[in-house]
């Protein structure tokens, strides 16, 4: 198996997930499973926007991919009982297109942009008083006749994703009312996911292969639904359609998810910070040229989770790999500044 399709496996989006992702969302607070905390406080805030008939303030989510930044915005527009009009960042090309959306919003209706941070500094700008004044200017015209009009908006609602906060404006982030990050999900809770997700596909499986598909699914519901689809395929032509233990195992092998669920990428990146940099402290740039990867991708897909479990460090000179991170390798870890880990 080669690199590239071992990403389709783990990390990378692809079509297909989106369409398999459609059936499996959960479309209430009440049947999204994980994140209380967010759960909880949107819970709160949208049953008070809908006491007031108001419409709820805009929403800022954050945090890796895969984590349910889309779905919970369309949770969010099904129990306000509106409909929700997505876009994204990098689609919206020219202040045309932003205002036609917008003008075309309802009273209290949602408008999801996905990967808000790739915006182009002049949508943005035309946001701003959109989501202040529920107005936008537009220039009728050209040259020196050129003229600005206000028009006036409804009152929506603005539910922004982004993989990192860190990457917006401060200007934007500024004007979301409600700002939630999403965290990797515990394994208990992912468990329910794919219980959950099997269900609806209408697959037999034991609890015990259910938590190892949890178990080496990073933290992450996409992966866990990508891997259930995966070794549903392989219980179907190699077993008897169960996806027992050993169905499990014997799918998790082939397909080359290790017991912490990682890719080959994730691999490399831990090979090469130990044997290419010793260990580090090493910039993110060196090593997304020594490993041919962006180092968008880096910084979004791969760091967040290695970070999470402990494999990997970030100190103010690099990224260091932690005695886990040699361990994992089988190898020694060097003896270092303590302060380092
Ligand atoms: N499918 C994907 N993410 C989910 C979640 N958080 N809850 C329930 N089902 C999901």
């Amino acid at each position: 198996m080669n690199v590239s399709d071992d990403r389709l496996v783990t990390a990378a989006r692809v079509d297909e997930d989106a369409q398999y992702e459609a059936g499996l969302r959960p479309r209430t607070l009440n049947d999204y499973i994980g994140q209380d905390r967010v759960r909880e406080n949107l819970d709160v805030s949208i049953a008070a926007a809908r006491q007031r008939g108001d419409a709820l303030d805009h929403v800022l989510l954050y945090g890796p991919p895969g984590l349910g930044k889309t779905t919970l915005a369309y949770v969010i527009g099904n129990e306000l009982g509106v409909p929700v009009r997505a876009t994204s960042g990098p689609a919206l090309e020219k202040t045309g297109d932003l205002a036609g959306i917008l003008t075309n919003l309802g009273e209290r209706e949602v408008l999801f942009i996905d990967e808000i941070h790739r915006m182009s500094p002049v949508i943005e700008e035309m946001l701003y008083p959109a989501l202040e004044d529920y107005e936008i200017d537009i220039v009728i015209g050209q040259g020196p006749g050129a003229r600005s009009v206000k028009m006036g908006l409804q009152k929506f609602t603005l539910i922004g994703a982004t993989t990192r906060a860190g990457l917006l404006t401060s200007p934007l982030r500024a004007r979301f009312g409600i700002v939630h990050r999403l965290e990797f999900y515990e394994e208990k809770d992912l468990e329910e996911i794919v219980r959950r997700s099997a269900r609806i596909l209408d697959v037999p499986i034991a609890d015990a292969a259910a938590r190892e598909l949890s178990r080496r699914s990073r933290g992450t519901p996409r992966i866990a639904n990508r891997l259930l689809r995966r070794v549903r395929d392989y219980a179907q032509v190699r077993a008897d359609g169960t996806i027992t233990i050993d169905v499990a195992l014997a799918a998790l092998k082939l397909l080359e998810v290790d017991e912490y669920g990682f890719d080959e990428i994730d691999r490399k990146l831990l090979r090469t910070i130990v044997e290419k940099f010793g260990g580090g402290p090493v910039g993110v740039n060196s090593i997304a040229a020594a490993i041919s990867e962006e180092r968008d991708a880096i910084e979004d897909i791969y760091e967040p989770f290695l970070i999470q479990i402990g494999f990997i460090d970030r100190t103010p000179r690099g990224r260091v790999a932690t005695p886990r991170a040699y361990d994992y390798l089988g190898l020694q870890p060097p003896k270092r500044d303590s302060r380092l880990w």
